[in-house]
């Protein structure tokens, strides 16, 4: 109900009068996704009053967020799928794709000036993390500072921050109390970052069928994942050649394919799992001061469905 609601907002918050810019800017909505963030708004708002409309609204800026970042993502990963469908940056070009997630991004202000100035003081703050989370993922770590610290920063920073706003708006938005607001924001954060561990894991497991993505698109990028990190870190023999392709972006389709084969049969891969599986477990037990119900039962098996997904 909640959702259907949300998915009627989104589709109006990006309608223009210019009919082109009306397809570029609806074309990731009607591609899909799955609506995580917009859902957990609706979950965290049921420790308040679910039925204000401002959590519907709220709902939709998150989703719209991330839209604009996926559209920029996708500029920066060179990215050829999204969602199943060519992304905009094969389809239109990097301009109309970088130009389109900025649209976005001033819908989205739209929506928050009357949501009020905490609302927009969330998103600047959010955006402000996503931003450094990009911009730190693409640097990489300063000389001497440890790769896998600075990776788990970079992923609560491009990811957990947008995640963590989700948590705090639905609580926020439904007039929980200030602790409830709380707890659903570190929740939002600790799976956020479980969410996109996992994520990295479908990018090297899952095919295109799967996530609407093209497997191997971070390696293809030479983007860290932790992973990639992992095995880097080692120095048996053996994995020399994984380390020498794993440290430098792949454009030969032969080098890329072979990468892919040698780090899904790796250990490296089941490490980086259970270092997911720790921040959703983690998020679980962020849960446990919460009234027991239905609502925390839902957001328990969501800390389940994060480090199991494969698509
Ligand atoms: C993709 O997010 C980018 C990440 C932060 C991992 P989602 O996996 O939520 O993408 P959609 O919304 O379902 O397409
Ligand atoms: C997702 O990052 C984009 C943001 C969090 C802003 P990735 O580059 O890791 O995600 P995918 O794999 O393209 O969805
Ligand atoms: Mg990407
Ligand atoms: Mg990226």
């Amino acid at each position: 109900m909640g959702l259907a609601l949300v998915e009627h907002e989104l589709r109006e918050s990006v309608r223009s009068s210019s009919p082109f810019i009306n397809e570029a800017a609806g074309y990731l909505v009607d591609a899909g996704g799955k609506r995580f963030r917009p859902l957990l708004v609706l979950l965290a708002a049921q420790f308040g009053d679910p039925t204000r409309p401002e959590v519907i609204r709220s709902a939709v800026s998150v989703e719209l967020t991330h839209l604009a970042t996926l559209y920029h993502d996708d500029v920066m990963d060179e990215a050829p799928l999204r969602r199943g469908a060519t992304s905009a940056n094969a389809r239109w070009g990097n301009s109309v794709a970088i130009l389109t997630g900025d649209f976005l991004v001033a819908r989205t202000s739209a929506i928050l000036a009357d949501l009020g100035p905490e609302a927009v003081r969330i998103q600047a703050q959010t955006f402000e993390r996503l931003c450094i989370g990009q911009i730190l993922e693409t640097v990489g770590p300063e000389d001497g500072a440890d790769p896998v610290k600075h990776h788990l920063e970079v992923l609560a920073d491009k990811t957990g921050s947008l995640i963590a706003a989700s948590g705090r708006y639905g609580a926020l938005m439904s007039g929980a109390d200030p602790e409830t607001v709380e707890v659903l924001a570190r929740f939002g954060e600790c799976i956020g970052v479980a969410f996109q561990l996992a994520d990295d894991l479908v990018d090297i497991v899952s095919e295109t069928s799967q996530s609407g993505k093209t497997p191997g698109t971070d390696l293809r990028e030479g983007v860290p994942t932790l992973a990639a990190l992992i095995a880097l870190s080692g120095s048996s023999p053996a994995d020399a050649r994984l380390r020498d392709l794993l440290s430098r972006p792949l454009s030969d389709d032969a080098e890329h394919a072979e990468a892919l084969t040698l780090l899904r049969g790796h250990s490296a891969l089941a490490e980086a799992r259970d270092e997911a599986r720790r921040w959703s477990s983690d998020a679980r037990n962020v849960l446990e001061s919460l009234p027991q119900g239905g609502a925390r039962q839902t957001l328990e098996l969501l800390c389940d469905y994060v480090v199991s997904r494969t698509g």
